[in-house]
């Protein structure tokens, strides 16, 4: 997987799963029960390793990815957010005035029990296995600050931008570099590559997208490799259609992460032969399984044949996936 990320293409891609420990394993709803809050099982290294290894005993997964969440760093920040069963994430809409009342300087104590998780991690992977840190986006993030929830249409966040430019600048200031401590202290503690979740990069003009998107996402791997020579970093930027090659082009990203809506032909053309891409498979297809995963999976592997590729769904697993689905994918992907 490593040698895919710093852009060797291996004869099978390896693989591995966006969200793939979750609420699809029963033992993951177990551990999640047992924990109590969701932030606290985030915040507990013995549990936060435990889930986080789950899916590699069961599947020939290539990586395991940290068991956390991106918003862990507006917590960290003084936010509050709160997880309620069936609401997904809530959190205290962020005014302009308050950007400055967010606390940077207590992030770093705050997130101390994630960074033990990834020496956990490191400690009981086998070296053949990537162990995969990661963070929100700025712009991702920003817009559960902002809005107080996930949103459609990122309305409330995309009009605050605009709007209020220096409050949005301040904010993206703090959130970049949050991220950047928070990602050099996971690649000290163990992790070999980190992945920018920037989920909502959709819904942008192409001036909003380069303010909001590719500048605080450049920043991040400008200021994580300054300190960290040639650290691998994956850039998602979901929704990014036209505005791809570009992201890719300008933040620097060793690997490209691509959504299940970007047609294949269209990576094939728009993105330089030699850049890794990582993706794309619809995750309703892993629901449904048999030909309508196999195939369009088949399609996936012969159209990026002839490049480094990870494989991986276009966005995250969902709970409804039935098990057998995910084994027989990734036998798929590694046999044939
Ligand atoms: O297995 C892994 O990938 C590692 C852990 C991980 C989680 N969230 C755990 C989680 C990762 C990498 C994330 C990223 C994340 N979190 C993103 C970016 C990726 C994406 O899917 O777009 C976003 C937007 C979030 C914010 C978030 N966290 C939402 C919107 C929700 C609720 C909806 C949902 O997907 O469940 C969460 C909760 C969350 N994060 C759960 C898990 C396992 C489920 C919570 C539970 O167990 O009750």
């Amino acid at each position: 997987m490593l040698e895919t990320v710093l852009g060797r293409k291996q004869t099978r891609p390896p693989v591995w799963i966006m969200r793939q420990a979750g609420r699809y394993l029963p033992e993951y709803r177990e551990v999640r029960q047992k924990a109590g809050g969701f932030l606290e099982l985030c915040y507990t290294p013995e549990l936060a390793t435990e889930v986080t290894l789950q899916p590699l005993r069961r599947f020939d997964l290539d990586a395991a990815i940290l068991f956390s969440d991106i918003l862990v760093i507006p917590d960290a920040l003084g936010q509050k957010v709160r997880f309620e069963v069936g609401e997904g994430p809530l959190l205290e809409p962020l005014e302009a005035s308050a950007v400055e009342r967010l606390e940077p300087a207590r992030a770093g104590e705050h997130l101390k029990p994630v960074l033990e998780t990834v020496r956990r991690l490191r400690a009981a992977l086998p070296a053949n296995k990537t162990l995969i840190g990661f963070c929100g986006a700025p712009w991702t993030v920003a817009t559960y600050m902002l809005n107080g929830r996930g949103s459609p249409d990122q309305w409330v966040a995309r009009r605050f931008a605009l709007e209020h430019p220096e409050a949005f600048a301040r904010l993206m200031d703090i959130l970049v570099e949050t991220s950047i401590d928070y990602l050099v202290a996971q690649f000290e503690a163990g992790a070999d590559v980190v992945q920018l979740f920037e989920s909502w990069a959709l819904n942008l003009d192409e001036d909003a997208f380069a303010t909001q998107v590719i500048g605080p996402n450049k920043r991040i791997v400008d200021g994580v490799r300054a300190r960290i020579p040639n650290a691998p970093i994956i850039g998602f930027p979901r929704g990014a259609a036209g505005n791809l090659a570009r992201f890719a082009r300008e933040t620097g990203v060793n690997v490209l992460g691509i959504d299940y809506a970007t047609p294949l032909d269209f990576v094939r053309s728009a993105l330089p032969p030699e850049l890794t891409v990582q993706g794309n498979l619809d995750p309703l297809r892993l629901v449904i399984g048999g030909e309508v995963m196999e195939s369009r999976a088949r399609e996936i592997i012969a159209a990026f044949s002839d490049r480094p590729h990870i494989f991986n769904l276009g966005h995250g697993i969902v709970p409804e996936t039935p098990i057998a689905h995910v084994e027989r994918l990734i036998d798929l992907v590694k046999n044939g």
